[in-house]
């Protein structure tokens, strides 16, 4: 089975006095979906797609001190600008060989899972990164908590399959439809050697506890238990039909004290809860540059971004002869026409649209676009308002916003006034 996955941690602390203390960042959508991953492939464009959610500054290469830089977060808690990713998965239709991109949201847990020995649940370290799971993994090791670690779950609200082995929680993907999407499931090690914030593989500076891939007490060699992370990752592969193997993977905070919910809830957590900011999650877009490429938004694909033809069976993966072309980088933004820079998001006309002729609707729409569509009427005027008002995805790039309900994004040029 093939399947990875990576993050970056930024400054989030958390100390719980309560032993099943947890909380849950759900519904997570991702900021980015691009072919980076700071950890494995640092500075360039990575092997395959990830869906990337969290601080808006992903990028490339980056460290801690730029990446508490980023404007928002699409997890709630904006203090929070941890990044976590994981390779994107893919409808691949085998009757005309396309590649359809499987809408994705994460679930984000962080729990408190002591062993006997009740160990003190520490913190995670500033600018701690890791890694689990292995991207080159196709036989799945029962007795190794690694592959544990690491699970689907097919889901059926209607509880039709309760007790068939052939949807439990499993190791592979599924032999069959799942009637609401589909879970891919990642449980971080938690216990620390205390010293590295990462180590060459990415996973040596942290274990699993002795007892259990998701709980225990923490092995000598690496003493410090930490709060424990697992995500899932809801894969919508509901809206596509079920054929054998077509569904293909390419593939953090501030300081929280005595956040002691055993419900999940986060807005039960004080200090938690003053930080949460949904609307800034929901608009929260990238800042950085990415690979210049479509991965699946505009059209859908003839081959999976990269290197990656469809690998079936247990022998080694595929290789490509020739190497595909590796895209440059270019900004997230289509760049505005020159002259023009953005002053903000300003509330809509008072008695009629501002602007009468552009429309978001408009399948090409990017505020460069809209450049195009000067001066503003019926009361519109220019005062700022939040930014994350203009949260609405611009029709012509995904990375992009374009005004939001009743607001429109404001853009000036000295020159046409
Ligand atoms: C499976 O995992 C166990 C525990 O980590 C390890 O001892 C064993 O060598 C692994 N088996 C294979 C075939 O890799
Ligand atoms: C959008 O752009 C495409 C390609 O540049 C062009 O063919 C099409 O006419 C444009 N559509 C609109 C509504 O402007
Ligand atoms: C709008 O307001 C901004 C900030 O106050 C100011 O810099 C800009 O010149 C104003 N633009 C227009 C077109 O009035």
């Amino acid at each position: 089975m093939v399947f990875s996955k990576a993050l970056l941690l930024t400054s989030f602390v958390a100390i719980s006095t309560t032993a099943n203390a947890y909380w849950i960042f759900g519904g997570t959508r991702p900021l980015v979906t691009t072919r980076l991953d700071s950890i494995i492939n640092p500075g360039t464009v990575s092997s395959h797609v990830h869906s990337v959610v969290g601080g808006s500054r992903f990028q490339a290469t980056y460290d801690y001190n730029d990446l508490i830089k980023s404007q928002c977060s699409t997890i709630p808690v904006q203090p929070d600008k941890s990044n976590y990713w994981a390779p994107q998965l893919y409808y691949h239709d085998p009757s005309k060989g396309t590649y359809t991109l499987i809408p994705t949201s994460f679930n984000i847990y962080y729990l408190m899972r002591p062993g006997p020995k009740n160990e003190k649940i520490n913190a995670f370290p500033t600018g701690l990164r890791m890694i689990a799971g292995d991207p080159l993994r196709r036989v799945n090791n029962a007795s190794s908590f690694a592959d544990q670690a690491i699970s689907y779950h097919c889901l059926d609200y209607n509880a039709d399959h309760t007790g068939d082995p052939a949807w439990d929680e499993r190791a592979d993907f599924f032999q069959h439809q799942c009637p609401g999407g589909m879970r891919a499931q990642v449980f971080f090690p938690s216990c620390w050697d205390g010293k590295n914030l990462d180590s060459a593989d990415h996973k040596s500076h942290m274990a699993y506890p002795i007892q259990n891939y998701n709980s225990g007490d923490c092995p000598s060699t690496h003493p410090v238990h930490l709060i424990s992370l697992f995500y899932e990752m809801f894969v919508s592969v509901d809206q596509f039909p079920y054929v054998p193997g077509n569904w293909v993977f390419s593939f953090g905070d501030n300081t929280v004290d005595q956040c002691t919910v055993t419900n999940g809830d986060v807005t039960q957590c004080g200090i938690l809860n003053a930080n949460i900011n949904n609307a800034a999650a929901a608009a929260c877009k990238p800042e950085m540059s990415i690979p210049n490429e479509n991965v699946g938004f505009t059209s859908t694909l003839t081959s999976l971004p990269g290197c990656n033809p469809l690998w079936v069976g247990t022998g080694p993966k595929p290789t490509c002869n020739p190497a595909p072309p590796t895209p440059g980088f270019g900004s997230v933004k289509t760049p505005l026409p020159s002259g023009w820079h953005e002053l903000g998001c300003i509330a809509e006309g008072t008695s009629g649209r501002a602007l009468s002729s552009a429309s978001i609707t408009d399948p090409n729409m990017t505020k460069a676009v809209c450049a195009n569509y000067c001066g503003f009427s019926n009361g519109a005027v220019n005062v700022t308002t939040v930014w994350s008002d203009c949260s609405s995805t611009c029709a012509g790039n995904v990375n992009e916003d374009c005004g939001g309900p009743n607001r429109l994004t404001l853009l000036y040029n000295p020159s046409k006034h």
